[in-house]
């Protein structure tokens, strides 16, 4: 992705000190892990990386207000946002995580046993200083089990903004190439939302809801006003969108081959997002725009 680097934990810390000086309120972090494994260790664990950033990035600057992305994806070696099991009879879960399917075999994405790991993502990154919980891996009732999670370990003040309509869409492409989180083998259409079916993201929100998210977001941004707009209609929690980074880097080559005027294009783009009814925009042209609205 052009301008969007991976960061270590220092580096991080000095550019979120430079977004919030420039007047970003928030910023969201994601992780890449040293290794990869069947059960997204990296995602939970004490000394992960998003962990250590965000205990890094809360001393120094008190009030940036952190979010965390939390999915298993990144820490899965093979990059599904679930835990995956061969989709032969039966079979236990330890089974399955020992001999996880290769390239070309059917698999199944094991939902509730994935929940427990997701809500762990949850409480170790809320215990590390990530003030707000977005769930992006959209398993069947993560909300629920990442608020039940956040309660139990004494942190009902953590609020959840869910990532409620997610779409299957190829728009995430710069994003998975830069992550590695590309799935290995099939896609995320048994998860993710059909991009043709703008009843199911709305079902999908209400559910969201009922489960206790109290904030929701759709993403990708730009492709999908329509939902955005129709989720401000109908739903009165904060509305979030995620411009994601196929749109940016769509921009991006544009401008960079002198085809668009980039600030006015990134501006407008930003503008259509907030107009649909986003009060809440998760942009990577976050600091630019920033620059340009101060
Ligand atoms: C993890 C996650 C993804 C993005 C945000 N969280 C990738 C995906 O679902 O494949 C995409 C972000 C972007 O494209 O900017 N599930
Ligand atoms: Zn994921």
């Amino acid at each position: 992705m052009p301008g969007v680097f991976n960061l270590s934990v220092d580096k991080a810390v000095k550019e979120a000190s430079q977004a919030h000086s420039l007047g970003v309120p928030s910023i969201i972090l994601f992780g890449l892990p040293e290794r990869k494994d069947e059960v997204a260790t990296g995602a939970w664990a004490e000394n992960g990386i998003v962990q250590q950033a965000a205990r890094a990035i809360k001393r120094e600057l008190p009030k940036l207000v952190i979010m965390g992305d939390v999915c298993l994806c990144e820490y899965m070696s093979h990059g599904h946002c679930g835990i995956v099991k061969p989709a032969s009879p039966a079979q236990s879960l330890g089974a399955a995580v020992a001999s996880p399917p290769t390239a070309g075999t059917d698999y199944e994405i094991v939902n509730d046993a994935s929940l427990e790991l997701l809500a762990r993502t949850a409480v170790s990154l809320a215990r590390a200083g990530v003030d707000i919980i977005a769930p992006s891996d959209m398993m069947d009732g993560r909300v629920r089990a990442i608020r039940t999670a956040l309660d139990d370990a004494g942190l009902s003040n953590t609020p959840i903004l869910s990532y409620a309509a997610k779409f299957a869409s190829a728009f995430y492409g710069p994003f998975r190439e830069a992550a590695d989180s590309a799935p290995q083998f099939g896609d995320r259409r048994s998860y993710q939302m059909d991009p043709a079916n703008i009843r199911e993201a709305m079902r999908e929100i209400e559910l969201d809801i009922e489960e206790g998210a109290d904030m929701i977001m759709v993403k990708p941004a730009m492709p999908y006003l329509d939902v955005i707009a129709a989720a401000r209609d109908r739903f009165d929690l904060p509305l979030a969108a995620y411009q994601v980074s196929g749109e940016y880097a769509m921009i991006e080559a544009a401008a960079r081959n002198n085809w668009i005027d980039r600030d006015r294009v990134m501006m407008e783009s930003l503008l259509s997002i907030r107009r649909a009814g986003a009060s809440i925009i998760l942009t990577y042209f976050a600091k630019d725009a920033a620059k340009l609205l101060a």
